[in-house]
């Protein structure tokens, strides 16, 4: 009888599972997104997201991991049988995320090198899309280019190596080395981006709210994706680690301390990010909103613009920052992957070396896909995709099924108080069965009638002017792809024999 991994410490789990949530979400994509949807005013659908989903949803994950003790196809098996495929949907939606989120951290690693002597020169954008990328045309791949497959490689075997030896031997003491060195580093550089002249400008950009934004129903599904992302709920992350906690465990207290710590973190982000646009825009004698460009740009054509015009020890501070995305980036995609190694473990009986070997060497090899000259467009197609319709909508059904039509709220609350300091009141109850299934659903529902009853009739479309059917193929195909190989995954029978411990009874429920 095999036993389930297990944490170490406490310490370490609330260490990977806040490496799992600080990533590039909070750096690369939280403050654009913010700044896209409404700057200040976006705070409020951010707030109520993440107090009324993102929490509660974090502890709703916390418990079923702790509860039934298995990946995520797993845990969704023993609560139903029918329901096992909205586990491996969040698995693949993980998988497709991991092929992309390790290129944007290959970037980051070039990038760190390329500003030890500011290589990039006075025009960053060409740099990035010419002499870095040599992008072509959205839609063409046109071979690879050395620059990202170079660090690619590498990504892939530090990750795949740590994975290797394991949770304890490897997750958690890498993420006991990242985490704090990350927030050291972050905190240098936020530091010194807010005594910067002209950040004051900056933060007035990013607090002073568009209110009318705050109407827009895609704001909304923008600010629920951008919690769930982050806060790696809704796509297998949270369970998969909390599947390796110890029984006496304080899950509650747990979801508290990584939630908040996450969007504290994503807080310092916005407020250094926009505190060096303010200077930059100073510096320029443009307003704010002309150097802020959305997701991809942000960090690697704008930054090293603004690494140019730094003060003093321009090189040390661009290479703080890209070492900083390195690092967050890596303790979050180690988890993103450890959701199909555990799938594959659990659902084939492999072990976890041959579970890394394909399934980490299977999305090593389509990440590839981005490692070529058209990688860019596909790439940030892909993120918008799995993002909008992916992992918002995977969450809006998750809350659903548990709340309404298998009706697990009330077990899982006993789970998680029977074990946990702060006991679950009604407002957590509430929050996933009521609120977040009207906001959400409103939302989504909104957002995929604009996209569907779209025409797509012109030119250039409707997502960064890329033509219309290269964001509609790739978009759709990657979105409801997900869900259809969710659904043959879970058809194939579990090759695990049923007595295989992970310590899991009926009578544990
Ligand atoms: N939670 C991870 C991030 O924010 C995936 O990047």
């Amino acid at each position: 009888m095999a036993n389930r991994s297990q944490w170490g410490t406490r310490a370490g789990f609330i260490l990977a599972a806040i490496g799992s949530a600080v990533g590039l979400g909070n750096i690369w994509r939280f403050p654009a997104t913010a700044y896209e949807n409404g700057g200040g005013a976006f705070m409020i659908p951010y707030l109520v997201a993440l107090l009324t989903a993102g929490i509660p949803i974090l502890i709703m994950e916390f418990t079923m991991g702790h509860k039934y003790r298995g990946s995520s196809p797993l845990t969704y098996s023993r609560i139903n049988k029918n329901a096992e495929w909205v586990g491996w949907w969040g698995v693949i939606i993980a998988f497709v995320i991991s092929t992309y989120y390790s290129v944007i951290i290959a970037w980051a690693i070039s990038y760190s090198i390329f500003s030890l002597n500011l290589s990039w020169g006075p025009d960053t954008e060409a740099f990035m899309t010419e002499d870095y990328l040599q992008t072509v045309a959205a839609g063409e791949f046109g071979g690879f280019v050395p620059g990202v497959l170079i660090p690619l490689i590498i990504v892939w075997l530090v990750v795949l190596g740590v994975l290797y030896r394991g949770v304890r031997k490897g997750i958690e003491i890498a993420n006991r080395i990242f985490i704090p060195t990350l927030v050291v580093v972050f905190l240098i550089i936020v530091i010194r981006a807010i005594t910067l002249p002209g950040a004051l400008e900056g933060l007035n950009a990013f607090f002073t709210p568009d209110l009318s934004a705050i109407l827009d129903g895609q704001v909304w599904v923008a600010a629920y994706g951008q919690i769930f992302f982050s806060m790696s709920i809704a796509f297998a992350i949270m369970i998969t680690y909390s599947s390796y906690l110890p029984k006496k465990s304080d899950l509650t207290n747990n979801a508290f301390i990584v939630g908040f710590g996450n969007s504290s973190f994503e807080l310092l982000c916005g407020i250094g990010v926009f505190s060096v646009l303010g200077f930059m825009a100073v510096e320029q004698g443009l307003p704010v909103n002309e150097v802020v460009t959305g997701g991809v740009g942000l960090a690697f054509m704008v930054f090293p613009q603004i690494i140019n015009q730094f003060p003093a020890l321009n090189e040390l501070f661009g290479f703080l920052f890209f070492a900083s995305l390195v690092l967050a980036g890596m303790s979050s995609l180690i988890s993103i992957i450890e959701t199909y190694i555990a799938g594959l473990v659990d659902k084939f009986n492999l072990s976890r070396g041959k579970a890394v070997l394909f399934g980490g060497g299977l999305a090593a090899l389509v990440s590839l896909v981005f490692a070529t000259r058209g990688g860019l467009n596909f790439l940030d197609a892909a993120d918008y995709f799995i993002n909008q319709f992916g992992v918002a909508f995977i969450g809006l059904v998750e809350v659903v099924l548990m709340a309404w039509i298998l009706r697990k709220l009330g077990d899982f609350r006993k789970h998680a108080d029977a074990i946990s300091d702060i006991k679950l009141g009604v407002w957590w109850t509430f929050s996933l069965s009521v609120i977040t299934p009207i906001v959400l659903g409103y939302t989504m529902f909104d957002l995929f009638k604009t996209n569907l009853l779209k025409e797509f009739d012109t030119e250039t479309g409707n997502y960064e002017n890329y033509p219309d059917f290269f964001v509609t193929y790739n978009g759709w195909f990657i979105a409801g792809g997900a869900i259809m190989v969710g659904i043959i995954l879970a058809l194939i029978k579990w090759r695990r024999s049923s007595d295989r411990d992970d310590d899991y009874s009926e009578g544990a429920r």
